[in-house]
């Protein structure tokens, strides 16, 4: 009898909390609203694609990442809040001008795949693929980070006269790199570079995977000669969870469906889908494809509820039967944006992401030239 009452009252309890939850993001809505009327023109929001709908609904320009990066250069308002992760905020700020103030609503909003590679990490595999090829390795082999990862990344990058890439212009960094060298070492994310790589015709026995947590990566000194792509073995642990089986399930349960999967996704999945890109051309496709079509999309669940809801005309599921959630976007609530925009209208700024003065410069030259590379 005290069991079956202790449970009930659990149920109670976790029922009050979902309430007050719902009462104080309704809430947070309206004091938005009545902090943006005060802020005006000196607060602009920026929401990437994977946001949850009841943060993301404030956003003045939701985009990918290359959008939002572009988009954030151009910006004038004083204060740029990012809903986003880390290492978004981290590129508006470098990318800012030095009168403009950077705030990610909530600091825990990181990425995984971006703390799967370090500086120290970096500079280690670079020293040893220095000594295997006994030359400068700056001559032999260009370096390209992925937009996924810290600002201290983009500097070693910059530095070293490379670019960074997003997921909608990885192709165009690849050419442009092997247009001036031999090999190019792309972290943090293997599969993007991967599918980037045999997209553009490169042999997969010439892309081998480099182990931070092993000496010279694991490789020997032949694999790292033949290379013509060193792959760091990091990786997206939401696209992961796609499978090959999940396509074959589709295609048999709706042989006219088509499949669109993004390239963070393992090459097994890229293979077997009909197309791949980042999240804002897959909403793009979807959105000019004829009304009565069918699609199964292979990215952020956020993304794919939202287009369901946009386009009713079509069927639009996940590709995945499991929800396949950034827990770490998830992250930043309605309340934390309320929180955010109340103490900027009492001249408290919260949250600031602030990349130090000599990471900024180096990685602005990386990020200068993703956006000269274009698309
Ligand atoms: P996009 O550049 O396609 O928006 O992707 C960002 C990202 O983090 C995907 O996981
Ligand atoms: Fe990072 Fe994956 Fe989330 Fe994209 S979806 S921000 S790669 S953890």
């Amino acid at each position: 009898m005290e069991m079956v009452m202790d449970i009930a009252l659990e149920d109670i309890q976790e029922t009050n909390t979902k309430t007050n939850l719902v009462e104080r993001e309704q809430e947070a809505i309206e004091r938005i609203h009545a902090a943006r009327a005060i802020l005006g023109d000196d607060v602009v929001i920026l929401g990437h694609h994977y946001q949850r709908d009841e943060t993301v609904q404030f956003a003045d320009f939701q985009g990918d990442s290359y959008q939002l990066s572009k988009e954030g250069a151009k910006v004038s308002a004083k204060y740029i809040i990012f809903a986003g992760v880390h290492f978004m905020a981290e590129s508006a700020d470098i990318l800012a001008r030095p009168d403009q103030v950077v705030i990610l609503p909530n600091l825990r909003a990181g990425c995984s795949m971006a703390d799967m590679a370090t500086l120290e990490q970096v500079e280690t595999a670079w020293a040893e693929l220095e000594d295997v090829l006994q030359d400068d390795p700056v001559n032999r082999i260009m370096p390209i980070t992925y937009m996924n990862s810290a600002a201290n990344l983009k500097a070693f990058v910059g530095k070293n006269g490379g670019t960074v890439c997003t997921s909608s212009n990885a192709q165009a960094s690849l050419a442009w790199a092997f247009a001036q060298r031999e090999k190019i070492f792309f972290f943090p994310d293997q599969h993007l570079g991967r599918n980037t790589g045999k997209i553009m015709g490169i042999p997969l026995d010439k892309m081998v995977v480099w182990n931070p947590f092993k000496p010279y990566g694991g490789l020997t000194d032949q694999q790292i000669r033949e290379a013509k792509i060193i792959l760091w073995q990091g990786h997206c642990s939401v696209h992961q969870q796609f499978r090959p089986a999940h396509i074959d399930y589709w295609r048999k349960e709706h042989p006219d469906m088509t499949i669109i999967v993004h390239p963070e996704c393992m090459m097994e999945v890229v293979d077997k889908a009909d197309f791949s890109g980042s999240t804002a051309k897959i909403i793009e496709m979807i959105e000019a494809a004829p009304s009565g079509t069918k699609w199964a999309v292979g990215t952020e669940m956020h993304l794919v509820n939202r287009i369901k809801k946009q386009f009713p005309d079509k069927f639009i599921t996940l590709l995945s039967p499991f929800s396949c959630l950034c827990s770490t976007m998830y992250r930043i609530s309605p309340l934390d944006l309320a929180d955010i925009l109340e103490g900027l209208v009492e001249g408290r700024v919260m949250n600031q992401i602030r990349v130090p003065d000599d990471i900024k410069r180096d990685a602005k030259l990386a990020l200068d030239r993703m956006l000269t590379i274009g698309k």
